[in-house]
């Protein structure tokens, strides 16, 4: 059990979930609506209490009926308040949330009315008891004086910042944290449409600190200076996604737990690999509630995707099965194995739904193909040969094998072609 100390912001989340997203200039009925207390950082420690950490926030809290809502259920969490700053006057950050049941995404309109936690209060504090301090990267010039001063204080604690989007002088904030996560927006605002090139960017923006790449479906990657290379941590695919809401807050909680509780080695692919598992496990349902007990239940890292023995020369059979239906292709061909999503680049379908039919022609021309409009694949690329989606690509899935046995893997920087494929005579 860690002492971990949050920097950011406590908001009100008021969230409408529609059945389809709103048209502008129209009016819609909502299917449900729900409050619940919200903020970027206060997702990430309401889902670490639940792993035992002793948690605290360092927030701003108005004295409005709202502001007093936020301290009450934060308290209940069991979250630790004295850090946090109380003012007398303002209005508790709001955000207006609209939640598609059809496809879980969830837009935000948010308004704030209060002064962002300082510098001064900050120093308030007795920094002493914490293990791991995280912040949001907010108001950029106090808190990067927030990250100088607590690295004077301490080379032990973990300083840890998220970055979710464009701030003024967002660049003082590099030089400090020994860990950075970064969102998929972020890096998309910054023209990056790879995460690799992103990571390798950013690493020279922050050459000291662990980078993490939070990429949406595709799952996440990181980066250490002492390794060098960058690794991906692809997810599994989620269907139906009910609520993306905190899903980047969910994932950097899994990876501080890992982290604080498991060994301090170089290799941070188990503590990326549990963040983007407990992510997945948060889309599967609304909030934040029980994600220890279910992502215990779903996160199995150990077991292999299947055998060596399971397959011919010239195979393939559909794996880990999600809702009944495989959810990873793995084929041998060519003498080498390759892994990739079961999911159709046209329109997401599976290419199968059973445990093998997943290739055709003959044996020195076989493709992948998927059953539902006949788009063809090559098996060493993943490229579309043939059928209705030109121009894509099934999504590889880093695979390694021990023994007789293939396992999910972490990928350090691939071949620029296939990230997968490995010899498997
Ligand atoms: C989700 C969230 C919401 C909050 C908003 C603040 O990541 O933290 O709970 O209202 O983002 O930007």
């Amino acid at each position: 059990m860690a002492s971990i100390l949050g920097i950011g912001i406590a908001t009100i989340d008021i969230i409408n979930e529609v059945d389809h997203y709103p048209l502008e200039d129209s009016e819609q009925r909502a299917l449900a609506q729900r409050q619940s207390t919200g903020g970027n950082v206060c997702n990430t420690l309401q889902v670490l209490r639940q792993f035992e950490h002793h948690c605290a926030l360092a927030a701003v809290l108005t004295p409005d009926a709202d502001g007093v809502l936020i301290q009450t259920k934060i308290t209940q969490r069991g979250i630790d308040l004295s850090p946090s700053q109380k003012i007398g006057f303002g209005h508790a950050p709001t955000s207006y949330i609209t939640l598609n049941r059809h496809n879980g995404s969830r837009t935000i309109v948010h308004y704030r009315d209060a002064p962002e936690f300082d510098l001064n209060a900050f120093l308030a504090i007795d920094l002493t008891p914490f293990d791991w301090l995280h912040f949001e990267a907010r108001n950029c010039m106090d808190t990067a004086a927030m990250l100088a001063w607590a690295r004077s204080m301490s080379r032990t604690q973990t300083l840890s910042l998220e970055i979710e989007k464009e701030r003024p002088h967002l660049e003082q904030l590099f030089q400090f944290p020994d860990v950075i996560f970064f969102s998929r927006a972020f890096a998309e605002g910054r023209d990056f449409t790879d995460p690799r090139a992103f990571l390798t960017a950013a690493h020279h923006w922050a050459p000291q600190a662990v980078l993490i790449l939070a990429w949406g479906a595709a799952g996440a990657y990181w980066l250490a200076p002492q390794l060098g290379t960058i690794h991906s941590i692809p997810s599994q695919i989620v269907n139906p996604v009910v609520d993306t809401l905190g899903a980047g807050d969910t994932l950097i909680a899994g990876v501080i737990h890992a982290r604080a509780s498991g060994a301090a080695t170089a290799d941070w692919s188990p503590a990326v690999t549990f963040g983007v598992r407990l992510a997945e496990q948060k889309i599967r349902q609304i909030g934040f509630d029980g994600l220890n007990t279910q992502a215990n239940q779903q996160a199995n890292p150990i077991e292999p995707l299947c055998h060596l023995d399971d397959l011919g020369p010239a195979d393939a059979v559909g794996v880990r099965p999600q809702n009944g239906v495989p959810s990873i292709i793995v084929v041998r061909a060519h003498k080498a194995l390759y892994a990739y999503r079961n999911s159709c680049p046209h329109n997401g379908s599976p290419l199968c739904k059973t445990r093998r039919g997943y290739l055709t022609g003959q044996p020195d021309g076989l493709t992948l193909r998927c059953a539902v409009h006949h788009a063809q694949f090559d098996i060493q690329s993943g490229a579309c040969t043939q059928g209705p989606c030109p121009g894509t690509s099934l999504q590889a899935v880093p695979i390694r094998i021990e023994g007789d046995a293939v396992f999910l893997a972490s990928d350090p920087t691939p071949p620029a072609n296939n990230e997968s494929s490995i010899p498997a005579s």
